[in-house]
């Protein structure tokens, strides 16, 4: 008899093995009680009848509420019927600590009450899912750059000025000064660079953005990539090599997961490198075509990114947007100084930018010039400049949203689902 998690239930078929877990569902009948156990790894139905087990057994399984956490020992028997493969033939059965009413049930609750639940609503298999395939995704990520030889560089989450405009920075007190939650490791990111080639930085980012959408938190996960030496073009080329590694990898290893979610995963196989590329100028066009009313000059809209993205099966490249609307750090592309030296990666069916990036400014005096016209305090940038004055090189990187990834590759409505306990707008509890 040996205690199993329930992920290695196929290796232990036909023996006796104990289970430590809760039972997410309980129902009895006469002299006979069905448990649905689960415990993180996987699930199984224990069948306990009261002829088979001790009367202590038998009034624990009766006893059990749904969310109790209970020890079960018996006999894995493969039961092709069952959803898990298997079933239970309960010999013993201990409550660990009997559950109150449980306050989710199995009847539709609006997104704002699961929200209030969130804590619990975790255990629900559906969020399950989610979150193996969210850790799937960040090791995948974690997994490429190191195989690629990127030395990881935590990035401060105190910082002393913006990186991606000053509009939705949450300041904090701190001392007797105040700082802000960084938006970014970006500026960091260009300093380690400079001391290690190929950096990259996983951490979370924040910003008090008051637009209530399907995509945007206000305490979301970023990984940043930079690397010096590499132009927009390689950069890009980075960029769809880590999508498809990271979907591949989903596809290979939480293919379970991505059943329990329903997910068609017909467009995600096709999810290959290279990616299409679209200018800035092309996508203009092509909305104007499909009827918006968006202008040479306009940010792309979530809906027209919606509207762009369904033009394709992959994710699409939409590179050179005009360096007004874009941050201050972006290289002006010299052939046309208009447009800048970027592009965002937006992902197909519908859900839109998942990545942004660019070559960077490497020049001190323009980056001087960038800094003024965007009014940002000279002096909390001056050891950013000093990256220009000693050894300036040409650069690219860019920052993947996790949280918009795993959105995408699970297919769901909205990113509150993708993060143990989204920040939103109206929310910090639970
Ligand atoms: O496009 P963004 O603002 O780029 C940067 O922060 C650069 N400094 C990255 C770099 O070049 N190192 O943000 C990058 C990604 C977006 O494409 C999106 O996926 C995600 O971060 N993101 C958000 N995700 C959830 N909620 C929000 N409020 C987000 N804002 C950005
Ligand atoms: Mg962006």
């Amino acid at each position: 008899m040996s205690d199993i998690l329930l992920r290695d239930a196929a290796k232990h078929a036909g023996e006796t093995v104990t289970v430590k877990g809760w039972t997410f569902n309980v129902r009895s009948s006469g002299a006979i009680a069905f448990l649905q156990l689960r415990d993180g790894s996987g699930f199984v139905q224990a069948v306990v009848k009261k002829d088979v087990v001790s009367p202590e057994s038998w009034t624990a399984a009766t006893d059990a509420t749904i969310e109790s956490s209970a020890i079960v020992t018996g006999t894995l028997k493969a039961d092709p019927r069952s959803a898990s493969g298997f079933e239970l033939q309960a010999s013993e059965v201990a409550l660990v600590s009997k559950a109150g009413e449980y306050p989710i049930g199995k009847k539709e609750h609006g997104p704002d009450f699961l929200l209030d639940q969130r804590h619990l609503w975790i255990r629900a298999a559906r969020q399950q899912a989610i979150l193996r395939v969210r850790s799937e995704i960040e090791q995948a990520m974690r997994d490429f750059f190191y195989e690629r030889q990127f030395t990881l560089t935590d990035a401060p989450v105190f910082t002393p000025a913006a990186c991606e405009g000053t509009t939705d920075l949450f300041e904090v007190a701190y001392f007797e000064d105040k700082a802000y939650l960084t938006q970014s490791g970006q500026l960091y990111l260009e300093a380690t660079a400079a001391a290690l080639g190929r950096v990259y930085t996983f951490g979370p980012a924040f910003r008090s953005e008051k637009s209530k959408t399907r995509r945007h938190l206000t305490e979301f996960w970023m990984l940043e990539a930079e690397a010096v030496f590499i132009d927009q073009e390689e950069n890009m080329k980075l960029q769809e090599e880590l999508v498809a590694y990271v979907v591949k990898r989903v596809l290979e290893r939480r293919a379970d997961d991505l059943k329990t979610l329903e997910r068609d995963v017909t467009l995600l196989e096709k999810c290959t490198a290279p990616f299409p590329r679209l200018s800035y100028d092309e996508a203009i066009k092509k909305l104007q075509e499909l009827g918006s009313d968006v202008k040479w000059g306009d940010d792309l809209g979530a809906d027209d990114e919606t509207i762009l993205t369904k033009q394709f099966e992959k994710p699409v490249f939409i590179y050179g947007y005009p360096t007004e609307i874009k941050a201050f750090y972006m290289k002006p592309d010299p052939k046309n100084p208009k447009v800048a030296l970027n592009a965002d990666l937006l992902a197909p069916e519908g859900y839109g930018e998942i990545i942004g990036g660019s070559q960077r400014i490497d020049d001190l005096q323009l980056l001087e010039k960038r800094i003024e016209a965007h009014k940002l305090p000279k002096e909390s940038f001056q050891w950013y400049l000093d990256l220009r004055r000693y050894g300036s090189v040409p650069h690219s990187g860019f920052g993947i949203g996790l949280e918009r990834t795993v959105a995408w590759i699970c297919k769901l409505d909205h990113v509150r689902e993708t993060i143990p306990f989204p920040r939103l707008l109206n929310r910090i509890q639970p």
